[in-house]
This record gives structure tokens, sequence and C-alpha cells, in this order.
């Protein structure tokens, strides 16, 4: 570490394999799977819909991780300067610069939804007594569309995200990621135990793991690729960015494939404490986005020293969200930083503006803001449609391309098998995915998203 230090320009790197799997894992462990899994996988048939996402991640989320990782630790910049070292005097560029821009798109309305997070993470403390604002069942409705209180605590949370990245990747990033992720573990398995020891918890364990293919559709497929994007953070040059902090000894498929797995874990376990408490208390699973907003301080209103149980869950939701956070914004942050030179911290403060200028507008549409439809969905919903099935498949199809017929046979290759001494034998199967498979499945998810508009 010390040695690439010394060297003037050099760039920052993870300073180990742990702390490449608990970085990369902090950006794909976040809102995604706590909030967002349980409950789409409570319409789509439990495990049924489990199974069909693990699917989706093997075939396609860990080769195009891969894929990502070997274009950033190739050209060893940014998102975007990495096609250009890569394609000089191509259009490729063009590819990590949508990715930014999806980085924005997403940081915008990630940040009011981690705000969000932090205003019950500090007003759990009262649930349970009467004097509680929690107590009001139009709490959740109430407070966002509210104008200050919102506002402020996406502030806060971005404030908080850049205060992290500003260190960089070594110091910063890796530092944060590497405590936050074990105790973000930790918490998890608490709040599991404590929810299927509640009375009845067991069956929301036995929901989440009996399939029912019946309530399987051609949406849920759909929902299950997105998921699998989404959740790995894939598509917009995340991971690419966090590829060029990786050293060349690394097993990029190795990594993925651990970064895969801990996600995986992660949003089963989110599964168990959701459902184990939601049955507990004799609530339907399926509830949709409030579940965990609305349906759960309900739960924890009930339970014994349910706003310490309260108080766990919404900081565990918090540590995941921010740790994601953290990777969007670095993707941005390394481009203003490489490609105009300016120094972390001024970088740092631009993202922070920009982010915010969009994210505000964002924050205020579930309020003031509500009557300004785009395709007659509210900002924050229209934001994360035009992300999730817009941008990060078209970004996830370019890579895809890129990686496997662009950059093709040698570049990729020699990253993937740390040239010529690892994963040899399961080399070729990769390359099939990435050049054949995955773009197939990536055009469907895609058409799909371009016809809902
Ligand atoms: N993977 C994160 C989650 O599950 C979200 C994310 C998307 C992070 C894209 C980075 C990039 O919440």
């Amino acid at each position: 570490m010390s040695e690439q230090k010394s060297t003037p320009g050099a760039r920052d790197s993870f300073s180990s394999k742990f702390g490449v799997i608990a970085a990369a894992a902090g950006s794909a462990v976040g809102l995604g799977n706590v909030w967002r899994f349980p409950y789409i996988a409570g319409e789509g048939g439990g495990s049924a819909f489990l199974i069909i996402c693990i699917g989706f991640v093997l075939l396609l989320g860990i080769p195009i991780a891969v894929a990502e990782f070997s274009i950033g630790r190739h050209g060893q910049a940014n998102a975007m300067t990495s096609f250009k070292n890569i394609a000089p005097g191509t259009k490729w560029h063009l590819t990590g610069f949508l990715g930014i821009l999806a980085a924005f798109v997403i940081l915008s309305y990630y940040t009011t939804i981690s705000g969000w997070t932090l205003e019950y993470m500090v007003n759990s403390f009262s649930i349970g007594e009467a004097s509680s604002p929690m107590n009001n069942p139009n709490y959740f409705q109430d407070f966002i569309s509210e104008p200050f209180r919102p506002i402020l605590l996406q502030g806060i949370f971005m404030l908080l995200t850049a205060g992290i990245v500003v260190f960089g990747v070594s110091k910063g990033i890796e530092k944060a990621s590497k405590i936050l992720m074990p105790l973000l573990l930790l918490l998890i398995i608490v709040m599991c135990i404590r929810a299927v020891t509640l009375e009845g918890g067991m069956e929301g364990v036995k929901f989440l793991v009996k399939p029912d293919f019946s309530k399987v559709t051609g949406q849920t497929f759909l929902n299950a690729m997105g998921q699998a994007f989404f959740s790995l953070s894939l598509g917009m040059g995340v991971m690419i960015t966090y590829g060029s902090y990786i050293q060349k000894k690394d097993n990029l498929l190795s990594s993925a494939a651990q970064i895969a797995l801990a996600d995986t874990v992660i949003a089963v376990l989110s599964g168990i404490m959701v459902f184990g408490s939601a049955f507990a208390f004799g609530i339907a699973p399926s509830q949709g986005p409030s579940l965990v907003f609305v349906t759960l301080p309900n739960i924890f209103k009930d339970m014994f020293m349910g706003n310490v149980f309260a108080f766990i869950f919404f900081l565990l939701l918090t540590i995941a969200a921010l740790t994601s956070a953290i990777s969007i914004f670095e993707a941005i942050v390394a481009y203003i930083h490489e490609r105009f030179k300016m120094s972390r911290i001024q970088a740092s403060a631009l993202g922070v503006v920009l982010v915010l200028a969009v994210g505000i507008p964002i924050t205020l549409s579930e309020g003031e803001l509500g009557n300004l439809k785009i395709l007659g969905r509210n900002l924050l919903d229209f934001f994360d449609f035009l992300a999730s099935n817009i941008m990060l498949p078209l970004g996830a199809l370019l890579i895809t391309l890129f990686a496997g017929w662009f950059h093709g046979h040698q570049g990729f290759r020699d990253e993937i098998t740390n040239g010529g001494t690892a994963n040899m034998k399961i080399y070729p199967a990769l390359e099939v995915l990435i050049r054949f498979v995955a773009p197939v499945f990536i055009v469907i998810i895609l058409m799909a998203g371009i016809m809902q508009i």
C-alpha cells in the first residue's frame, strides 16, 4: 500500500481481497435486498422467485460482474475513462458515460429513501409508547409528503456518504466497509433469531422456503432478472470503478462469486426476518413497497422490546443503504476527480451538489411536487423505472457486448485468467455466457421495459 502511495499519480486500490469483497458486497447489499426483495418475493411465490433469481445470478449476474471488473481493472480508471483507455478513438466510452448518468439518477432517489430510513431509525426509540409519532396510522404518508424533514435527512445521508468517499478507496471506502459489513451481518442475524422465535414466526420461514409456482408468471421472470441486476449493482459502472481498484493478483471470478453469495444470503435472511415477523403477527406477506415502512413498525409496536428491535432493524437498513450509496457516489466522484483533474474533496463537494439538485425535487415528489408526472409516474417512480428498467439493462447490454466482442479474446481473457494462470477450465463457459446468453436475456428485459412506456 505504502509503495503505491509514494508514487505520484498512482491510483489508490483496495489493500486486500477481504477489502474488495467487503466493499463490493457492501455495494450489492442495499435497499434492494432488505426493502425490495422481501416484497417482490412475497408477490412472486416465495422460494419460487428465489430459485429463479439465483438462476439469473449464476447465469447472468456473476458473468456480468466479472466483465465489469475486467473492464475496470484493464482500463485502470473511472467507468468512462476505462473504456477510453481500452478502446481509444471509439465511441465505447459513451457506455461509461451512460453508467455515470445512471449512477446520478439512482443516487438521487436512493438518498430520498435512505433519508426515510434515518427518520425511522431516530423515531424507533419511542415505538410502543403512547406519545410515539408512529402511532398515527398515516405517519409514513404524512412524513414523506412533508417538505422539510425528508430533505434535511436526505442531505444528512448524502453528507455521511460523501464523508466516507472523500477519504478515498483504501482509507475511506474499504475501511468503512470492513467495519459496517460484519456489523450488518450480525444485526441481521439477531433480527432473524428474533423473528423465528416469535410464536408463529416459523410460518413465515415456511412461506419463504416452500415454492409456490402457481404465482410465477412472465412478469416474475422479468422482476427476478431486474432484481438480480439491481441487487448486484450491475450495468452502471459501479463495478467497473471498483474493478479498477482490484489488485492484479486477485481472482476476479472468485471475488464476483463470493459477492453474489453474500448478496443472496443477505436477501434470504432479510426475507426470513421480514416474513417471520409478519406471519407471527398475522399480516399478509405481499404488502408492496410499504412493507418495511408501514407494516414492520406496526409489528414492532406490539413486540416485547419492540423499540430495541425497531432500532436494530432501521440501523441495519441504514447501513445497507449507506454502503451502496458509497459505491454509487464513488463512481461519480472517481469520474469528476479524474476527468476534470479536481481534488477528491472538490469532486465530492461538486458531486453532493449535483446529486441533491436532482434528489431534492425527487424527495418533494412525494408531497409538494406530487402533481408533476412523467409518463404517468411521480418523479421518484419515474426515475426508479428509468434507471432499473432502461438505463441499467442498456448499460449491461453494452458492457457484455464490449467485454465479449470488442475487448474480446485477449484483453477479457487475460484479466479473467490472470494472464492464463487462473480459471482456465471455466473460462470458455464464461465467454459463452457473456457473448451469447447474457445479451439475449438483457435484450428481453430491455424490450419489456420499453414496452411499458
Ligand atoms: N445493489 C444495491 C441494492 O441492492 C443498489 C445499487 C444499484 C447499488 C446499482 C449500486 C448500483 O440496493
